[in-house]
């Protein structure tokens, strides 16, 4: 139920802060539902242990969540090497490669996590899985630059197999513009790939600004389960 996922969300959220967020810090803000809870809990200990961090958001969505729960915000302009930074995922696999972005916040959200000393992850039990895939069925999301979308999906499909499916708009007659003025392709691969090699060959494909696989880069996931433990 929602209110179960919600929960474990919570947990995780909760105890990665705890863990892992000490007076002082630079810490990166991730993007999605989960992050909420990891704010609310930073929000909470600024109150009761006066905590005192600054925050540098992975999205508008973060910047708003950063702002309207009163916490410092800054940006890498002014705050480029951070302590921590933590973010949801769309899936995990046994490596700790995750699939990201499926808010569509994954560019941000990698330069975010590249700047930070430690990148921890939380999701609910949902997101668990062995080989990429096996969880999330929307595929591996590319951002790409508008007038390179055609082209970036035929060497896409023909390279790797698949489809690659621009995403569309809820709500509005059209693609979904991410916060930096691009679309979005999402992948949805046929088959079992060494996802560290994909990434760099559609990485360096013109018009590619990033994909939402992050290889090699996380120090911890924080998973909420069912009985309440983490
Ligand atoms: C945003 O673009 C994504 O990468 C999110 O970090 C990811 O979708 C996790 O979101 P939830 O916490 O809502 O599952």
């Amino acid at each position: 139920t929602v209110a179960m996922v919600d929960a474990a969300k919570r947990l995780a959220a909760r105890a990665a802060v705890d863990e892992y967020v000490k007076n002082g810090q630079k810490v990166g803000i991730g993007s999605g539902s989960t992050i909420k809870f990891a704010v609310e809990r930073i929000a909470e200990r600024t109150k009761d242990e006066s905590l005192n961090v600054v925050c540098v958001p992975t999205s508008f969505q973060a910047r708003e969540l950063i702002l309207s729960s009163g916490l410092v915000l800054e940006s890498l302009d002014t705050t480029p090497v951070l302590d921590v930074a933590i973010d949801g995922a769309d899936e995990v696999d046994k490596d700790f490669v995750l699939i990201k972005g499926g808010g569509g916040c994954l560019t941000q959200e990698k330069i975010v996590a590249a700047a930070a000393k430690k990148f921890i992850v939380i999701a609910d039990y949902r997101k668990d899985s062995t080989l990429l895939g096996e969880q999330y069925k929307k595929g591996i999301p590319v951002e790409v630059i508008p007038m390179a979308r055609v082209p970036i999906k035929r060497k896409i499909e023909s390279n790797f197999g698949g489809k690659a499916e621009l995403r569309m708009a809820i709500n509005k007659a059209g693609p979904v513009v991410t916060d930096n003025g691009n679309f979005i392709l999402d992948w949805k691969f046929d088959k079992v790939h060494k996802w560290s090699e994909v990434h760099k060959e559609i990485k360096l494909m013109p018009g590619v600004v990033e994909t939402g696989l992050f290889v090699d880069m996380t120090n911890a996931v924080f998973f909420g389960l069912e009985d309440g433990s983490v």
